[in-house]
Parts: C-alpha cells; sequence; structure tokens
C-alpha cells in the first residue's frame, strides 16, 4: 500500500450508508443471517497489519464471513435482512420463494447466479449481480419496459396479485395446473388495491425504476438506490398507493413488522414505495428502523426502553408477502431527556432519533423523515472558514485532566472556530498532574480528588445550595475566564481568641472525601482559624461544624456566585478519558465476561454518571482502542448505550496522531455526544499523509477517520522525529537543569509552529516564522540511566535501526531471535553487571528488536508512553547517549513549547506519556467549536481549513 492511499476509507466504505437494491434470485428465498446467533464466533480477527486501514481486502473477507446466510427449508417467503448486533449490519434483500436446489459454497451455504452477495458491515455494502429475471431474456425485458407506459394508462390490472416467481419458471415446465394452485394461495395473502400511481408521477417520484439503463442522468434519488456503478434498482412496471396483505390494508409511510428469519424477530420497517416489477412481481420498499440491539449499542440494549427504535437511511425492496402485520410508530421529539413512559402516546414503538453506521452516529433526525428519498454522504464537501468577528464564549470541564493536554487542544481548536472555550474546572487524581494544570491554566479550578468523590460532592454541593435557597435552576454561568476566589471570608471580628481554642474565621474549601485519612469518606469543609494563616489549615468534617452553619451559609453563597462547583444545566462542554486499566492487552487479570466489573473500569461509568448529572451541551470522551477491542467493544458499546440513554446524538471515530502533524502514530478513541438542541460535532479528517496501521478491530473500522478512497485530496507530508526535535540542544544523561535557552533556531514548519506563543498559536493569522517565539526552553531533560545502562546506552552505535543486538556477544538466529554467540566470553561492565542483561536476550521470546533500541532521524514514533526506561522501548536519541527527554517526548505529543510540567522526572513523563496529542484535540476542539455555533452539517467529518491551524495567513505568506 502507498502512504498516499493510507488515509483514505474505501469506496465501499463511502457508500456503506446508501444500501442498494437488493434484488435476490427466487433461490436465496429462506436464507438468513447466521452472524445472530453465532456472534462472537463470527466476530472477524482484529487487524493488525500495517495494510489494514485500506480495508477494502479485509473488509470484504471478514464480511463475508459475517454475512454467509443459511438457507432455511421452511418458509416460504421472507425478508432476509442481515441482523447484527452492531452499526449497519442489516440486510435486506428481495426473497422469493425457493424453486430450486441450491448449490453450496466451500463454506457451506447456498450460492446460486443472481443471489445477493453480502459484503459489508452495513447493507449496503452488498455486492450485487443484477437481477436474473426469471425466464425472461434481456430482450423481452426491454420491450416490457417500452411496453410499460402503455400498461399502466390502460390499467389493464386494477388489483394486482402477488406473482409466484417459481410459478414463472420452474412450475412453468410443470404445466399450468401448478400454477393456477400457487395463484389461488397468493391471491388470499396479498395483491397492490387501488388505481396504480399516475406513470407521470411515478416517474417523477421513483425515476430511477423506470429508466432503462444505469448510468443514465443521475437524478436526486439514485444515492438512494446505492452505488450506481454496481447496481441498478429493480425496474417498475408501475407503482401503487396501496396494497392488501392478509386482509389488511397497507398505504404508504405506513409501518410494519416484515418477516426476518426463522426464530428471528420480525424486522420494523415503514413502507415507502409499492411497486410491480417488469417481471410482474409485487414488491415493497422499505425504510428501516433499527432497535438498540441492532446498533452498536448491541449488548447493552436491555438498558434501553424496547419500544425505542432508531430510524435509519437503509432501504430494501422486499417481496411483498413478507409483510406481517402493521404497526404503529410515532416520532416523538427529543427532548434533552427521555420523554415520561406516559408521555408517550399509544404505540408499539416510538423514535427520536437516527441511526447510521457511519462513525456509529445516533443523530437528530432529519425535519421530514418521510421522503423516502435521502441520501448520506460521509465528508462534507471543502468550504471557506472565515474568521469569527466576535466570538462566543463557552466553559469546559475537563474529567481525568491530567496534565491538561486534552482541554489545552480542545480550547485553542474551538478559538480558531471562533468560539472561547474555557477550562473553568478540571479534576484529577494525580497531584502533580493537577499542579501541571495550574501552572499553565491559572484561571481553572482544578480538583485533585477522585473523579467519583468529586461527583459525591457535586450532589451534595447541589443540596446545600437548595438549602440556603440559591437558585439552581438558573445558577449563575461562569464568565469568559473563570471567576477568582479569594479566601478572605472572614467575619472581620478581631476579639484575640483564647490560648489553646480555636476558632473557625472562614471556610475556604470543600471536598468529598478523606482527606486526613482516617478511613472515612465524608463531605468536609477546609477552615481557616481564626489568628492563623493558610499553612495551618485543616479540613473538618461537616459533622463537626453544626455550630458553624452562618460560616457554611456565606462559603457556600460566595462559591455560588463564583462558580466553585458545577451546578447542572451549567457545563457547556466536558472531555475527559476515564482510565480503563482493566482491559490493557498486558493485563492477565481481565475480566472478560464483565469488563464493568472490574473496578479498574469503573471510571467509564463515573464519567457518564458525571455526564448525566450535570447535563453538558456537548461531551467528548476519549480512550484507549482496546475498549473497542475487549470483549467485543463491550465498554466502548456501554458508553454509547449511555450517552443514547441520555438522550445524547452521538458519534465515534478513531484517529491516528501522526495523521495531524506528528511523528507520531497514536490510535485513540473519541466518542462524541451533544444535546439535541446542539448540533453534533464531526470528525476533522487528515491533514497528514500518514500511514495508518492497523489498530483498529473490524467491526470498527468505518470509524476510522479517513478519506474515502477516490476522495485522495493533497495532503501534508507525514513527519519524521527529525522534524519535532532536530533544534534542541544536546543535552547529556545526567542534565539537571529545568529550563535552559534553546541555542538555536527553528529549522522546519513544525518547530516554529511548536514555538508559538499561546495568543500567536490560537491566532489563525499568525504566522509563525514571523512572530515573536516562546524563549526558554522547559524540561529539556532525560530520565538519567544509572550506570550500567548509561554504560550500555553509550555503547549502542549511532546509527539507524542500533540497539542491543550491536553488543558484542549477541547474534541473530534463523527465526529472528536472539542467542549469545558461544565464540565470544560474555561481557561485563565495570559493576559486574552483564553488558547484555537476561530481560534484552528474553524479552518477547528474544524477537524484539526494542531494548536498547535508538530512533532515527526519518522514523515516527510508534506511541509515546509513560515510561522512560530503555529496556524495552525504542526510546534513544539518533545522537546522544541517552532516553528522549520530557520535552522532546511533549513534542511528540505535540505540546507546545511553552506548557511546562510539574513534579519528579518520571512523573512529568507520566503526564506527557497520558495525554491527548494536542494536535488531534485542537482538531477535535475546531469542530467543537463550529457545532456549538451551528455549523457544521450532517456528514460525520469534514476537512480541515488548508494549513490548519494558520489558515488566516495569507497565501502568499503561507508558512510553507
Ligand atoms: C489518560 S490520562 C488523561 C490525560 C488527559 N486527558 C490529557 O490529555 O492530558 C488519565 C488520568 O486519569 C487520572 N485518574 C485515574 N483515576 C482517576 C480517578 N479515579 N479520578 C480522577 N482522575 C483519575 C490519572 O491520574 C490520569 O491523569
Amino acid at each position: 500500500m502507498s502512504k498516499a492511499t493510507a488515509h483514505c476509507r474505501t469506496r465501499q466504505q463511502e457508500n456503506a450508508g446508501n444500501e442498494q437494491p437488493k434484488v435476490e434470485c427466487p433461490l436465496s428465498s429462506k436464507r438468513r443471517t447466521r452472524y445472530r446467533q453465532n456472534a462472537v464466533d463470527e466476530q472477524p480477527k482484529l487487524l493488525e497489519s500495517p495494510s489494514s486501514v485500506r480495508r477494502t481486502r479485509q473488509r470484504d473477507g471478514a464480511v463475508d464471513k459475517q454475512s454467509q446466510l443459511l438457507e432455511s427449508p421452511s418458509s416460504s417467503a421472507r425478508c432476509t435482512r442481515q441482523r447484527q448486533g452492531d452499526a449497519g449490519e442489516r440486510q435486506t434483500v428481495i426473497s422469493l420463494k425457493r424453486n430450486k436446489v441450491a448449490s453450496e459454497t466451500a463454506n457451506g451455504f447456498p450460492e446460486e447466479a443472481g443471489t445477493v452477495a453480502c459484503e459489508g458491515h452495513s447493507p449496503s455494502r452488498k455486492k450485487i449481480k443484477a437481477p436474473a429475471p426469471t425466464g425472461v431474456n434481456k430482450l423481452e425485458e426491454e420491450g416490457k419496459n417500452l411496453d410499460m407506459e402503455k400498461e399502466n394508462e390502460k390499467k389493464v390490472e386494477k388489483d394486482e396479485l402477488c406473482e409466484d416467481p417459481a410459478a414463472n419458471s420452474s412450475n412453468k415446465k410443470k404445466g399450468d395446473s401448478g400454477k393456477k394452485v400457487v395463484k389461488k394461495e397468493q391471491e388470499s395473502i396479498c395483491r397492490f388495491i387501488g388505481d396504480p400511481v399516475p406513470v407521470n408521477e411515478a416517474k417523477i417520484r421513483w425515476p430511477e425504476r423506470y429508466t432503462k439503463k444505469v448510468g443514465g442522468p443521475k437524478s436526486i434519488s439514485s444515492s438512494d438506490y446505492g452505488n450506481e456503478d454496481e447496481a441498478e434498482p429493480a425496474k417498475a412496471k408501475c407503482h401503487y398507493y396501496q396494497a392488501m396483505v392478509d386482509g389488511v390494508a397497507y398505504n404508504l409511510n405506513d409501518d410494519a413488522h416484515v418477516k426476518a428469519g426463522d426464530g428471528e424477530p420480525d424486522y420494523i420497517g415503514r413502507i415507502i414505495e409499492f411497486f410491480k416489477t417488469v417481471e410482474g412481481k409485487l414488491y415493497f420498499r422499505a425504510q428501516w428502523f433499527y432497535k438498540a440491539e441492532d446498533t452498536v449499542i448491541s449488548y447493552h440494549a436491555n438498558d434501553h426502553d424496547k419500544r425505542r427504535v432508531f430510524l435509519s437511511e437503509d432501504r430494501n425492496d422486499n417481496d411483498l408477502e413478507c409483510i406481517v402485520c402493521k404497526i404503529r410508530i410515532v416520532r416523538i421529539a427529543n427532548n434533552n431527556g427521555l420523554p415520561l413512559k406516559d408521555e408517550i402516546p399509544e404505540c408499539d414503538y416510538y423514535y427520536d432519533m437516527s441511526y447510521s453506521p457511519f462513525y456509529s452516529t445516533f443523530a437528530n433526525l432529519p425535519k421530514d423523515d418521510t421522503s423516502g428519498v435521502s441520501s448520506v454522504s460521509t465528508t462534507s464537501s471543502d468550504e471557506g472558514f472565515e474568521l469569527e468577528a466576535s466570538p462566543m464564549n463557552a466553559n469546559l470541564l475537563d474529567l481525568y485532566s491530567g496534565c491538561g493536554a486534552m482541554s489545552t487542544g480542545l480550547c485553542h481548536g474551538a478559538q480558531l472556530a471562533g468560539l472561547n472555550l474555557y477550562t473553568t474546572w478540571a479534576v484529577d487524581v494525580n497531584s502533580f498532574a493537577c499542579q501541571s494544570l495550574r501552572l499553565n491554566h491559572p484561571k481553572t479550578k482544578v480538583r485533585n480528588e477522585k473523579a467519583e468523590d468529586f461527583l459525591t460532592l457535586l450532589r451534595e454541593w447541589k443540596k446545600l445550595c437548595e438549602e440556603f435557597s440559591l437558585d439552581v435552576k438558573h445558577p449563575p454561568r461562569p464568565n469568559k475566564e473563570s471567576d477568582d476566589f479569594s479566601d478572605d471570608g472572614g467575619d472581620n471580628d478581631s476579639t484575640p481568641v483564647p490560648k489553646g481554642e480555636f476558632e473557625v474565621d472562614h471556610f475556604v474549601d470543600i471536598c468529598f472525601g478523606d482527606p486526613n485519612e482516617i478511613g472515612k469518606k465524608e463531605l468536609m469543609f477546609k477552615v481557616r482559624w481564626k489568628g492563623y494563616g493558610a499553612s495551618e489549615d485543616t479540613w473538618e468534617p461537616i459533622s463537626g461544624l453544626s455550630k458553624c452553619s452562618e460560616r457554611i451559609e456565606n462559603f457556600v453563597r460566595k462559591g455560588y456566585q463564583n462558580k466553585i462547583l458545577p451546578l447542572p444545566g451549567v457545563v457547556d462542554v466536558i472531555c475527559g478519558g476515564p482510565p480503563c486499566q482493566g482491559i490493557s492487552g498486558f493485563n492477565r487479570f481481565r475480566d472478560y465476561n464483565n469488563p464493568l466489573a472490574d473496578i479498574r473500569n469503573q471510571q467509564m461509568a463515573v464519567f457518564m454518571e458525571i455526564v448525566d448529572f450535570l447535563k453538558p451541551k456537548y461531551v467528548l470522551m476519549e480512550n484507549v482502542v482496546d475498549i473497542l477491542k475487549f470483549a467485543e467493544g463491550f465498554l466502548g458499546r456501554f458508553a454509547f448505550s449511555k450517552l443514547v440513554k441520555m438522550n445524547y446524538q452521538s458519534r465515534l471515530g478513531i484517529m491516528a496522531a501522526g495523521c495531524y502533524g506528528l511523528p507520531q502514530f497514536r490510535m485513540r478513541v473519541f466518542l462524541w455526544g451533544a444535546q439535541p438542541s446542539e448540533v453534533l460535532p464531526q470528525f476533522p479528517l487528515p491533514t497528514h499523509d500518514v500511514l495508518v496501521r492497523g489498530g483498529a478491530p473490524v467491526k470498527f473500522e468505518q470509524n476510522i477517520v479517513a478519506y474515502n478512497e477516490g476522495r485522495r485530496p493533497q495532503l501534508e507530508k507525514a513527519l519524521f522525529l527529525g522534524d519535532a526535535i532536530s533544534d534542541l540542544p544536546k543535552v547529556e544523561n545526567n542534565e539537571a537543569r529545568d529550563e535552559m535557552p534553546y541555542g538555536s533556531s527553528p529549522k522546519t514548519d513544525f518547530q516554529f509552529s511548536i514555538r508559538l506563543t499561546e495568543p500567536d498559536l490560537v491566532d489563525p493569522s499568525s504566522n509563525p516564522k514571523k512572530a515573536v517565539l516562546h524563549n526558554n526552553l522547559f524540561d529539556h531533560r532525560p530520565l538519567q540511566l544509572n550506570e550500567d545502562d548509561y554504560m550500555r546506552v553509550c555503547r549502542v552505535p549511532k546509527k539507524k535501526g542500533a540497539n542491543f543486538r550491536d553488543f558484542p556477544g549477541v547474534i541473530v538466529g534463523p527465526n529472528n531471535v536472539v542467542e549469545f554467540d558461544p565464540q565470544i566470553e560474555r561481557v561485563l561492565l565495570p559493576s559486574g553487571s552483564p553488558l547484555v542483561p537476561d530481560y534484552a536476550m528474553s524479552y518477547i521470546k528474544g524477537k524484539s528488536p526494542k531494548p536498547f533500541g535508538r530512533l532515527w532521524w526519518d522514523e515516527t514514533v510508534p506511541t509515546v508512553v509513560t515510561r522512560a526506561e530503555p529496556h524495552n522501548q525504542i526510546i534513544l536519541h539518533p545522537e546522544q547517549d541517552r532516553v528522549l527527554t520530557i520535552r522532546e517526548n511533549a513534542r511528540l505529543q505535540g505540546f507546545p513549547d511553552y506548557y511546562k510540567l510539574c513534579g519528579p522526572i518520571k512523573e512529568r513523563y507520566i503526564q506527557v506519556g497520558n495525554a491527548v496529542a494536542v494536535p488531534v484535540s485542537r482538531a477535535l476542539g475546531f469542530a467543537l467549536g463550529r457545532a456549538f455555533q451551528g455549523k457544521g452539517g450532517d456528514d460525520p467529518t469534514f476537512t480541515l481549513p488548508a494549513n490548519f491551524p494558520h489558515f488566516g495567513v495569507g497565501a502568499g505568506e503561507a508558512i510553507n
């Protein structure tokens, strides 16, 4: 695969949302998919090869497996839509009576010319062999087409009866008697009633049904029938407004249960066409509803009201006799919270959202969802991006904030889109990460506590506000920047306190937890004692402060005014990456059966509970791709389930950091949520031409944020290590300075940009080459290696690909397994330790080249991690005898150079390794900023402006 196409989506994926008319030959009539029963077995293997993102071939392979159809001998006709507990995995084909013996494929599944071969994650990926009209050759077909108009006008048949294709083909051979019997049976089952749709109207409403040939002039409905290169809609002789099935009259736009496979629940569809084909078959076209279990929510469907369904753009032609019964589905308004059950009118089902397998999108319904004609495109067209004259303001709560990389990028990106987004609150359990966040965001209210305790505190805070009659329904909103909360709240009583006595002067903080570590969590107040300073503050439980109600009230009133804690409805955006350590591929103690029972995964639930309590307008959750892999994506599906249950629109994308201008691959999952009143943000498409290597499970491959194949724009060149760090001064293994001069100018565009000060970074018109750059270099010091490791590192040659295998006495055997050279005595270091440690020899059974590996200038780093030891990762500087410094790692993560980190060296590495790559969150922030201002539209992705984030730079002065 060429790099140039690595970021591209295949054509199949592009069309996945536009299903095609599936005309299946009679033989496939009684098939049903097997996937439902064997979901686990059939789960395709994860793809790890570098080329997996090219998707076409592997996807096809995977789909072949998923979509195998089983012959079901018992029933005569049924709609054979593929059911899978995942995105877009419905499959509907016209199914008719079986009249031949199907041949068996190598898989043991029947195959027949003219049958539909399912080829995709969603129905649209089916490859169709054009319908083989039974007993009708091409000339006859054309003749029928020509006759169509005449026939229609004559209204030869007022009531059209179902015709059995078996009667048309095999029965024909048997003679008329067989045909009569079948016809009689059918008569009682289904027929069209009333006058046909006048031909002129029919041709306008369903033009593709009446054109003779594929490839004619494109009409609005062409995409409605799928990929016009591969299939064409069944041709109609005439359309009808009404049909009679089993004695029940159906009209267009009626909803119905539609027959599925044996033992499977009926499908739920809306009838959008009744037509008789040129071969005389009676069909209806259905637009499908998804039940929660058929969407990405899958296993978590039990948490949802069984009556709630989701309208999709999936449409298929079906045999009229597949209609089972009429049902009542009502559209209800999506009112930021599910309606109370008694508010839902009498119905079988209700719907308030649409579902599309593209990026697993749950979204507001289109204004008119009954037209029967619509199309889904997967990317928005390039558009002009104007610089906003008067930006709007919005606040952000960063949960599991770490040192704040994610929110920093989001705020920058939003600002570039014209939205002043501020990190008003941040929460993290790690005190060093909190220090870093405070240092770089002095206005943010940083809370160093567990998210679960923060949630309890929020609930308690609301109660306290209510207790003091503060308006919790309309609390004050944070200002442009966060308000200060000064601790001068004393009662100004200067009476001295007798010695040995302590009197509460005022409260300076509140928390829920156990700050005194006595083994009991409680609501606590931090007390400033009269006559004492801040260093003497102590945490006291509310239970011991009964005599201080007035002071508590003062604190709460002031805190309410200053928004020290968010109340429901006040937060605009919540972002965060709840840790899910119980699913890591390295973790042997993973609970596959119930990942949420594992305490290490419960932060995902806590995150969603905080969202539920605060009800922000927008949510952005970040996580590792393992949440989509482990236990069939249990945790990823759980997150979706929660958001949808809370009535958030939502969509999920998998983004590779390198695609946004970093020499680091790093794939992460991002899940958007947006209140129904808001525009659901899109995913920003790659700006850099990066080879995307595997990493996403097949079931979620269509969530990888990538261009569609065939729509390959000119992207910027992928970046390498040298682009990011070649301007940094030389430092030694024992470098001890936290701050130093740069000593040289930036050499690359990346280096110019990364050295910008914050105001220039959020100004799209700022040309880095002309801007004033940040002048002091922070955190450019490495984890100091011990003497032995340092000596080892000094012996790793300064060349591409060098590592411990270059040490004397190590040879590489035929299977790429290292072994000691028996001819050479083991070399010892001055300490007596071996030069080649045993762990290096045995790492990954001796096959890994990572121990003491040197990076090279023209390389991309797979993923910056939280550790800096060189024992099992390639982290040595290309030309210096040390590991990459904190700053070098920070550059690979896209932290601006002005961002200074706090804490011991190892802690700083952790903060950097944990971070969301800043350019990725910046691009997402741009999407958020647009959505917040009502821009974006229905497409799941969009193209960032050229030269982002410096898109305001005039064409003549473009930085490159
Ligand atoms: C992946 S990091 C988040 C990185 C951050 N989003 C950024 O971009 O810099 C996860 C963070 O969750 C924090 N954390 C872990 N458990 C927590 C808990 N129970 N409550 C709050 N924070 C927690 C860790 O300290 C860590 O900083």
